[in-house]
């Protein structure tokens, strides 16, 4: 149930490397402002678990840090996008990675009347993200996330969201995977900061900051675009 009431539905973009808290953050502002989180990292690791033609070919990309085709993953977001769900408003969390990603999200919108309100940059250090990442852990049963240290169930072995026993840690969670995966962010995903702030719509949130204020300073941005 979302706590604060919008009088418009938002198409909000999370951008920032890997372990800046996108997937942490946008399920806090899915709950705040009853939004749909669109993860495409979530919808590739369900095609590659599913064993679909692209969950096969994004597999072995994922594994090693890379970006996965623009084709693939625009694919599963447009159907993603399709469904009903997402006129509440969108929280996109990990896409666009690429400018070809970013022109595409816009014409998909411009053709429902919308538009991206923000595109938040996650501002982190990349040293502190190898850290995060190597700590993290998520729930088998809702995929709600946690840390060794920065975020421990209320009570241990247990998911605060759903009572859920069983953790799991990502394949691609090892410092060398990420360190590809920081390389790419760099190359293919900063340049957007300055696509979107060509546009005026681009915020930006100091990210290494403890996990409760990266989330008001978040409402506070998603606040005033949903006014
Ligand atoms: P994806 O699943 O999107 O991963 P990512 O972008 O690398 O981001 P992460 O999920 O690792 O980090 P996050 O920012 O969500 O951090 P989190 O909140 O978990 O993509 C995986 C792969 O899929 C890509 O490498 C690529 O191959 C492919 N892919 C996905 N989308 C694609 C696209 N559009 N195009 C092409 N390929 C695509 O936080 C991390 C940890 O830190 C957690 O344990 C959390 O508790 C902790 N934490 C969070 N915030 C804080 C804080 N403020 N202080 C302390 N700890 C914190």
């Amino acid at each position: 149930m979302a706590n604060e009431v919008l009088t418009r539905s938002p198409v909000v973009v999370l951008l920032g490397p890997p372990g800046a808290g996108k997937g942490t953050q946008a399920r806090m502002l899915e709950e705040a402002f009853g939004l749909v989180q669109l993860s495409t990292g979530d919808l590739l690791r369900a095609a590659v678990a599913a064993g679909t033609p692209a969950g096969l070919a994004a597999k072995a990309v994922m594994e090693a840090g890379g970006l996965v085709s623009d084709e693939i993953v625009l694919d599963i977001l447009a159907d993603r996008m399709a469904a009903p769900d997402t006129g509440a408003g969108v929280i996109l969390d990990g896409f666009p990675r690429t400018t070809a990603q970013a022109e595409a999200l816009d014409r998909m919108l411009s053709a429902r009347g919308q538009k991206v309100d923000t595109a938040i940059s996650l501002e982190v250090e990349d040293e502190a993200m190898i850290d995060r990442i190597a700590g993290r852990f998520t729930c088998s049963d809702c995929g709600e996330g946690y840390h060794d240290t920065h975020k421990q169930p209320a009570r241990a072995g247990t998911c605060d969201r759903c009572g859920g026993t069983a953790f799991k840690r990502r394949a691609d969670d090892k410092a060398e995977t990420v360190r590809e995966r920081l390389k790419a962010y760099h190359a293919q995903t900063a340049p957007l900061i300055a696509y979107y702030e060509g546009k005026g719509v681009q915020d930006r949130v100091d990210a290494m900051a403890s996990i409760a204020e990266v989330r008001r300073a978040l409402q506070a941005v998603v606040g005033r675009v949903s006014a």
